[in-house]
């Protein structure tokens, strides 16, 4: 617990006369006290004795409030014991209390995730890309951020003249109308497996792409029906999966400040010509291959648009620029900010937010065979293989909540830069480390608490694993704080599947119910800010609570 934490560090310090970092103090094995400050750091400082500086100092935290007990271990550690019923206290009351006690923060962040391109239903890769920057927009609101989330959506390029071209060679208004994905997508698909026999398609397609650029009226149309039919799309998959931005921006809102760019930068001496009429950025003293801004037609590129919208968020008054985007595009952010450093763009702090691929096991479920794995696709897998693992016929209708539960945890479980292999026993197991183990955990303190007539209070004494579980439930805010700022919701994950951990240990060792009434109620405390915290932690996740499981 933070407060804690911070009262100990101050009370060190000034017995100490050095300067004491919180993160410093350790947590001990339980037997050896709730938290070991290594005193030999402080005496290498002035030259003391650490055994006997440690002795020293022990004497002098006697009488604080908050500690029951000290003692001096090895070659100089203090070890700390706190007094329980203080220390529950003020847990229970920052538990309690709104937002947990976590401070608001001055900065204004604004977070960009998912940004899928249209004329294409989301896949696979947006999964991991939604549920990252889902929860990490939720952890930073919670922990005091003003978050603005952004979806840019992929609106422009040269791409959308392939779609136009199909459509108007292949396709039909009727089927455009009745069910637009399908129809658009599959008319793409087969736009590129004909391209591959006849190279004029290709050219075809480029002046589909020339018209849309120079605002030809039927290129319009058509591109704003992709655009159109493309957003209602992904939102009802957004809608399904608890997803809300803050906006919802795209490419083609910075078309022209891309163009105005471009002039300002070969102005300044940022960007060159080349022969051939292009215009280039290079990067002489870093290591990074040169990029171009403009093509010899004229048309600008996604990282020229790109460079606009940062300076847009500049002007906006953001103080932070963070983009979930996945490792592939790791060069692309290096090349943009460094550009935009050039422009002298530099009153944002910009952050490429990366993260690994999301990997099916082999066999298991590629079930179109070359064709890509919609984000819609594998959701309903989720939900029809947690129907079959749930027993109970009546409770079927939790498989949505649990299905989808399960994706979220799967993808959040695993720190964000490494890959993840999918398996669907482990995603929806409902005792390993997922997403159904944590629902099913907070389940079950609830039916405690319905079954209760009464409610918790501190009283009594704590035993072991009570106290254990107590300790678990303050650390709470501090691992949210700790999430936000490593951009990690990893860390929320992990904690809440520990908590699980502590609690079920609890469950079977401390009956609640029919034992004397201090106990009752002390443990009732205990579920009852238990289910207030996994209630939070799981809304921090994006994952839906259940009330029966
Ligand atoms: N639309 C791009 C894609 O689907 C991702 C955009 C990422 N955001 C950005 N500001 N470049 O690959």
């Amino acid at each position: 617990m933070k407060e804690i934490k911070n009262k100990l560090a101050e009370e060190l310090q000034k017995r100490l006369e050095v300067e004491v970092d919180e993160n410093d103090i350790e947590l001990p094995e339980p037997e050896h006290g709730d938290f070991a400050y290594p005193v030999m750091k402080a005496a290498s400082k002035n030259g003391a004795n650490p055994r006997k500086l440690a002795e020293e100092v022990e004497e002098q935290f006697e009488n604080l409030e908050f500690i029951e007990e000290t003692s001096v271990a090895g070659p100089g550690y203090l070890n700390i014991h706190l007094n329980r019923e203080v220390y529950a206290e003020k847990i229970s009351e920052q538990i309690e209390s709104s937002r947990m006690g976590i401070n608001r923060k001055e900065e204004e962040v604004l977070l960009e995730f998912s940004s899928p391109n249209i004329a294409k239903p989301m896949h696979i890769g947006h999964v991991r890309n939604n549920c990252l920057g889902d929860s990490l927009q939720r952890i930073l609101k919670f922990s005091g951020y003003n978050v603005t989330s952004e979806n840019y959506i992929g609106d422009w390029g040269a791409q959308f003249g392939k779609s136009i071209f199909a459509f108007k060679k292949y396709g039909s208004e009727e089927e455009l109308d009745r069910n637009p994905m399908d129809h658009i997508y599959n008319l793409y698909v087969k736009f590129h497996e004909e391209a591959e026999n006849d190279p004029e398609m290709v050219e075809k397609a480029a002046e589909w792409s020339k018209r849309l650029e120079d605002g030809d009226e039927e290129a319009k149309r058509l591109w704003k029906k992709l655009r159109e039919f493309t957003i209602e799309y992904d939102m009802r998959e957004y809608e399904r999966m608890g997803i809300e931005f803050d906006r919802i921006t795209g490419e083609s809102k910075v078309v022209e400040k891309g163009d105005e760019i471009v002039e300002r930068g070969i102005e300044k001496n940022i960007f060159d010509k080349d022969p051939d009429g292009s215009i280039y950025a290079e990067f002489e003293d870093e290591d990074l291959p040169s990029i171009i801004v403009r093509k010899s037609d004229g048309t600008t590129l996604y990282i020229t648009r790109d460079i606009a919208n940062i300076e847009k968020r500049e002007s906006e008054g953001f103080d932070q620029n963070l983009y979930i985007v996945g490792s592939e595009q790791e060069l692309h952010f290096q090349q943009l900010f460094k550009i935009t450093e050039k422009f002298g763009i530099t009153d944002l702090e910009n952050e490429h937010i990366s993260y690994g691929m999301l990997n099916l096991e082999e066999g298991g479920m590629s079930s179109r065979e070359g064709n890509i794995i919609t984000l819609s696709d594998l959701l309903d897998m989720a939900v029809k293989e947690a129907e079959k693992r749930i027993e109970d016929e009546e409770r079927l209708e939790n498989a949505e909540k649990i299905g989808l539960g399960a994706v979220k945890y799967a993808n959040l479980k695993v720190s964000r830069r490494k890959d993840i292999e999918f398996n669907w026993d482990n995603v929806l197991s409902f005792e390993g480390d997922s997403g159904p183990y944590l629902q099913y955990s907070n389940t079950r303190a609830k039916s405690i608490m319905e079954k209760a007539d009464t409610e918790g209070e501190f009283m009594g004494e704590f035993n072991e694993t009570e106290y254990r579980l107590l300790k678990k439930i303050g650390e709470f805010p501090e691992k949210v704080e700790n999430a936000a700022e490593q951009r990690e919701p990893v860390k929320v994950a992990n904690y809440l599947s520990t908590l699980c951990e502590a609690f079920n240990t609890f469950y079977h060792e401390c009956p609640v119910l029919d034992v004397e009434e201090k106990d009752t109620k002390r443990r009732l405390k205990l579920v009852e800010l238990f289910v207030e915290v996994t209630d939070t932690g799981l809304e921090l996740l994006g994952i839906e609570s259940l009330e029966k499981m």
